[in-house]
């Protein structure tokens, strides 16, 4: 019976994530069961329900990549909330796409972008687009520069088009995601198009050498167009601020998008928030609620302070979807038609349970997790802290190491703790990230410890 396999698999989820902690972070995967998992099992004949619990039982649950326990410090990847997982499950029985037709799910979409935007402290005016994750609404964003940046020059067709678009150029930090140069391809950028613009001792965009290099291409008869700031940066958790980056855009008649994929929403932390000064004014911001709020994977947000010009970009109309024209439906603000219901419905339930203050909550306990492990390390002569932050990422080395490669590896296969390295100015250093709710000074402790006894095993004598 169907009801009896849901309840089953409801409870088998609810088990699952309460003893998540009590196993190892993740373990290597058996090259027999990998080889039968890419090998694809199909039969002729189909299977009963309770397989599908049993296989996620025994091949999939014991073979995480880790982020659901409290002890994995690698990338940025959260555990899912306990609010998403029920919603999840509901979205999908309800099963609506947030593409196309008019239904709750789609306006519960309008409402979760307003709820972000407002967390997010952008202008009032503010709407957008949940998408699969911050790689895709830098995308859109930057896409959606690009089509507002031709139609002010009143050409966004035909051989004008054509012949200035081989001279765009988009600006980046030297601590930029990869998805942004990512993305700059996609849309027939290609990388010797994307300036990458060197950063302060603080590791933020240096905006004299932003505006040295627009003036330079603008001399050159080049088209600045957009440049994409750091609103938490991966490698180190550095914040740009906005106000002096839109200042450049204004004066240049550039587009100002922050990659927010996981600072985004840093305003509400007191501490934080003097570095978002003027992100009210940016043109469009990326933010991953599936990283630092914990929605399940799959939720990130295109936020566009004139959505107009996403829909400018994105608002293709075809006889066979009937949209209202003052009522757009959300296909028309990104490239996907066929939509998840689950990405509003998850988010909704995340931040009901949250609230605005839970949302400070959450984000002001990864600062306190990430104080205790930079304090912990400045305290042992062994380690040494690197500048990081103020996001609670935090970068470091073990003195006389050889290789902090192997270091990593070594603590990964042991499963008590997970963390991974970084690329900090050409040395390959350890990089703890912190954004899970379940991580206490517990785990950074054991963290601590399996490096340093790990590596004095590393260590020649
Ligand atoms: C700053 C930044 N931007 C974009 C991304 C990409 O986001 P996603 O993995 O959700 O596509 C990441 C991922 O870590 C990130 O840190």
């Amino acid at each position: 019976m169907f009801r009896d396999e849901l309840v089953s698999s409801a409870q088998w989820a609810a088990d699952y994530l309460e003893q998540v902690e009590r196993g190892p972070v993740t373990r290597q995967l058996p090259g027999e069961l990998r080889r039968r998992l890419h090998a694809g099992g199909m039969g002729e004949e189909g299977g009963h329900l309770f397989e599908v619990l049993d296989f996620a039982e025994e091949s999939l649950a014991p073979y995480p990549t880790g982020n659901g326990h409290p002890a994995f410090f690698a990338w940025i990847n959260s555990p899912p909330s306990p609010a998403g997982v029920v919603a999840e499950l509901l979205a999908t029985a309800i099963n609506a796409t947030c593409g196309m037709g008019e239904h709750a799910l789609m306006d519960l979409e309008r409402g979760v972008i307003a709820d972000l935007a407002r967390l997010a402290g952008l202008a009032e005016s503010t709407s957008g687009v949940l998408t699969s994750g911050g790689s895709m609404a830098n995308l859109l964003c930057l896409a959606a520069a690009r089509h507002w940046f031709f139609e002010q020059r009143g050409a966004s067709d035909g051989p004008e088009y054509d012949a200035a678009h081989s001279r765009l150029i988009a600006y980046c930090g030297a601590q930029a995601h990869m998805s942004v140069a990512k993305a700059c391809a996609v849309i027939g950028i290609p990388r010797s198009r994307v300036r990458v613009i060197p950063t302060t001792p603080d590791r933020c965009m240096d905006v004299t050498a932003l505006a040295d290099a627009v003036r330079a291409d603008r001399e050159a008869g080049l088209l600045p167009f957009c440049v994409v700031s750091n609103l938490g940066s991966t490698p180190t958790g550095a914040i740009d601020t906005p106000a002096p980056i839109t200042a450049v855009c204004r004066e240049h008649g550039m587009w100002h998008h922050a990659d927010g994929a996981w600072g985004g929403l840093g305003i509400q932390v007191p501490k934080w928030a003097p570095a978002y000064q003027g992100i009210d004014e940016i043109d469009s911001l990326t933010v991953d609620p599936h990283k630092t709020l914990s929605v399940p994977v799959g939720c990130g947000a295109a936020l566009v302070t004139d959505p107009t010009r996403l829909r400018a970009a994105f608002g293709f109309r075809a006889s066979y979807l009937d949209s209202d024209e003052h009522l757009p439906w959300m296909s028309e603000y990104t490239f996907e038609l066929t939509r998840p219901g689950t990405r509003a419905f998850t988010l909704w339930a995340t931040l009901h349970q949250l609230g605005r203050s839970g949302v400070a909550t959450l984000l002001d306990h990864y600062d306190r997790m990430a104080d205790h492990l930079r304090a912990r390390i400045t305290d042992h002569p062994d380690l040494e802290l690197l500048p990081c932050g103020p996001l609670p990422v935090v970068c470091f080395r073990v003195r006389d190491l050889t290789s902090h490669t192997a270091l990593a590896e070594a603590i990964q296969s042991q499963g008590r703790a997970y963390l991974a390295t970084v690329d900090y100015n050409g040395e390959t250093v350890l990089r703890a990230c912190i954004c899970n709710h379940r991580t206490t000074p517990t785990h950074i402790d054991t963290l601590l410890h399996e490096i340093l006894t790990t590596a004095r095993q590393l260590t020649p004598r």
